[in-house]
């Protein structure tokens, strides 16, 4: 069988070779036959009308321009027929070089699932891969070749409005859902009609922005560059990543779209990357604003040397690149790379066969909205609520309830479900696309539950008009439920803010509700960390229920009334203010740590606040509860070429089945540069019905205690190293030690 195996997988590799050796020379023939300007062409990207993320080019003769060959790509036309309109222009063109159809599919096409940070919330691989899948399948029905995903930024500042958009602060888990999602979104191989390509991005550092402010400069080291930031772009690229998109930011100076380092050094070189690099939305022209080129001209020729091969929407390499060829300045050589890297793209894709092939309006009937994918989408919701509190066991709600008063500005929302990136819905008839936390609500309770709405307030502004009415309501019920947070557009992109805390006067509503003496579970949506600290000390139960797409509604009713029984834990850390941020669980000890939370003095502290976060990295509750114990290592001195087995028993000691995320920590107590306090190196979500055990295995090798030395090589280094099992950063359950031989 493994002789089989073996067999078959050189077969497929030898098979994938002698495809790849004729997509070049087909590639090689076509580019013989193009003109410097076709294939200029090839590199050029303009948007559609639809939506847009920055001033949109004006040029009316976009429809003659993709006649003539002179575009390559276009981004945000959607739909099988105005993608097949648009392709049918290309054909005309000379050489009928078709068209790449390219859009943020983010989180979902038309079935939505969960923004990509609660879905990093449930830290369920399967589950966030599905998802992507699903995404994949629906855009590629609906003429799309090419999302504009995963973003694989870490996010340690949630005043960032896009770590709603990421994975959350921790590299470790951010890479393997990179990973997760590229595989999702290109399914089996690029050319299946259910796949589409990734673009992973932003490469790099986006994240990293300056106070949290979008676009701002990011200023790292080169050991934090690749310890914490890069390792999720190189587990996207290992996992087959076909485009890398680049970013907004300046690198310690250099603008990353012009970046030799980032993107000839390290990513063509170093990682051998073989796909194709866009631009982000104009970054070209922006290294203008950014004084590092003096006009379109120098930034077409800074962005094409660094290796950044398709202009999206800056119109710099369509009206400069063949000057800046004639000149000299740059060599056709180095355009030639580029275009072949996007035809072979197209060439994979089986463009060159059948350029409508993904524009059949049939299949996109029968693929959009259908019925598997939302329920893949209600898998995942669930699975990313995270429960943040549960005094007096609140929750789960009996069924038996009289009455319930579903209260607060998002109770009766469509659009506050689905976050910032959904752009593929329609703006009319949301309620055919959306199922409404009230919605969700009804669909849950019997005919002998009587359910209550009062609005209470908006999400923003300072009137509270309607808090009389939302008293009066929530003292005629058995238990309040309060659903507030941020609109779908206070996170996301451009939508950085400053002041964390619950916006507008939804916290004075928290107060008045819990005033009332009723039992109140508070829905947090949200798209990003936020700051509630009454809430959290005084309200007995809360849901952070994110921003959880189409099916949020049913998926936050199940949650509530325990038909699930939630598993997610944060994949960020929640700071107590936002003078606290940036903050992540995986500092450094510094020399003058603060020996406990509350120390003050000459030690690394605040003395107006205390160190530790409102809530940790990793945590969430469940209805159930989980013992750990019997901790054991199969070793207490390891060889490098050797591992260690960690084990333990997980024990659910509570009423009900339920999903533990357990989670390994290392710390390597001393080494050629300090090392975190602790580092996430593995985790299981593990599955227990009311009173089973199991039995955890970890294995322990020496990738999991490497890390770049002081020479900046991945390495391990001999010495004392702690192992620790959480069930969140905060809280270690069981902890041993082992060393490391020379
Ligand atoms: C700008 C965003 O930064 C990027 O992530 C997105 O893919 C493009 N706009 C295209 O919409």
């Amino acid at each position: 069988m493994k002789k089989i195996t073996t067999m078959t997988l050189l077969m497929i590799s030898i098979f994938a070779m002698a495809q790849q050796q004729t997509i070049d020379q087909k590639v090689n023939d076509l580019l013989k036959k193009m003109t410097l300007e076709e294939k200029i062409g090839q590199l050029n990207q303009y948007t559609g009308d639809n939506q847009a993320t920055g001033p949109i080019t004006i040029n009316p003769n976009k429809q003659n321009e993709i006649k003539q060959g002179l575009i390559g790509s276009m981004l945000n036309i959607i739909g099988t027929k105005y993608t097949r309109q648009y392709q049918e222009l290309a054909m005309q063109s000379r050489l009928k070089i078709p068209l790449l159809f390219a859009q943020d599919v983010i989180h979902g096409y038309k079935t939505t699932f969960p923004i990509p940070l609660a879905e990093a919330a449930s830290w369920d691989l399967a589950a966030i891969e599905l998802a992507a899948r699903v995404a994949a399948t629906e855009a590629a029905s609906s003429g799309i070749h090419w999302t504009f995903a995963p973003m694989v930024d870490i996010g340690r500042d949630p005043r960032w409005g896009r770590v709603m958009e990421g994975a959350g602060e921790d590299t470790y888990l951010g890479s393997k859902i990179a990973y997760a999602r590229v595989k999702g979104f290109q399914g089996n191989k690029l050319g299946d009609l259910n796949s589409v390509m990734a673009c992973v991005k932003h490469f790099a550092v986006y994240g990293a922005a300056t106070g949290g402010r979008d676009y701002n400069s990011v200023d790292m080291s080169e050991r934090m560059l690749w310890e914490t930031y890069l390792p999720p772009f190189k587990a996207a690229l290992d996992a087959g990543a076909a485009t890398f998109m680049n970013s907004f930011n300046d690198l310690n100076g250099i603008p990353a779209t012009g970046n030799v380092h980032l993107q000839r050094d390290i990513l063509k070189g170093k990682w051998n990357f073989q796909g194709f690099v866009v631009s982000d939305w104009g970054s070209i022209g922006e290294m203008v604003a950014h004084g590092y080129s003096k006009d379109l001209k120098a930034a077409a020729y800074s962005a094409i040397t660094a290796g950044s091969d398709m202009d999206m929407e800056s119109n710099a390499y369509r009206y400069n690149l063949a000057e800046l060829v004639k000149e000299g300045k740059v060599s056709v050589d180095v355009i030639d790379d580029a275009v072949k890297r996007i035809l072979r793209k197209k060439f994979e894709l089986g463009l060159f066969d059948d350029p409508y092939r993904y524009s059949d309006g049939k299949r996109e009937t029968k693929e959009l909205n259908n019925p598997e994918n939302r329920k893949a989408a209600l898998d995942v919701a669930k699975k990313s609520i995270v429960l943040l509190k549960n005094e007096n066991e609140t929750l789960p709600l009996s069924k038996n309830l009289k009455t319930i008063a579903f209260i607060g500005p998002i109770v009766k929302e469509y659009k506050a479900n689905m976050g910032f990136w959904a752009v593929e819905l329609p703006e009319v008839n949301y309620n055919k696309w959306v199922v409404s936390q009230w919605d969700g609500m009804q669909n849950k309770v019997g005919k002998n539950t009587k359910l209550l709405y009062a609005k209470g307030c908006e999400v923003t502004g300072d009137n509270k008009d309607g808090f009389a009415e939302a008293i009066v309501t929530a003292k005629q019920a058995d238990v309040v439920i309060l659903s507030i947070g941020e609109k779908h557009d206070m996170s996301g992109e451009a939508k950085s803010r400053s002041d964390l805390h619950l916006p507008g006067v939804q916290e004075d509503l928290v107060k008045a509700m819990i005033a009332t003496g009723k039992p109140v579970v508070i829905l947090v949506n949200a798209g990003r960390p936020l700051v509630f600290n009454y809430t959290a000390d005084n309200a007995p139960a809360i849901l952070y229920t994110w921003w959880l797409g189409t099916e949020a509604g049913n998926a936050i009713a199940d949650v509530l009334f325990g038909d699930y029984n939630p598993s997610g834990k944060l994949p960020m850390t929640f700071p107590r203010e936002v003078g606290q941020i940036p903050i992540y669980y995986n500092h450094f000890s510094t020399g003058r740590p603060a020996p406990d939370e509350d120390a003050k003095g000459y030690v690394s502290s605040y003395i107006d606040l205390k160190n530790s976060p409102k809530f940790p990295f990793g945590y969430g509750l469940s209805y159930t509860k989980f013992d750990y114990s019997g901790l054991k290592l199969s070793s207490v001195k390891i060889k490098s070429n050797e591992n260690i087995k960690v084990s333990f028993q997980l024990s659910n000691v509570g009423k009900v089945a339920g999903e533990e995320v357990v989670q390994l920590y290392i710390k390597d107590k001393f080494g050629s540069v300090v090392r975190p306090i602790l580092e996430l190196r593995d985790f299981q979500k593990v599955k227990l019905k009311a009173g089973e055990s199991k039995t955890i295995e970890f294995t322990i090798d020496k990738e999991k205690l490497s890390f770049y030395n002081d020479k900046l090589e991945w390495n391990a280094e001999p010495g004392d190293f702690e192992v620790m099992i959480g069930a969140s950063s905060a809280n270690i359950k069981l902890k041993s030690g082992f060393e490391l031989l020379e």
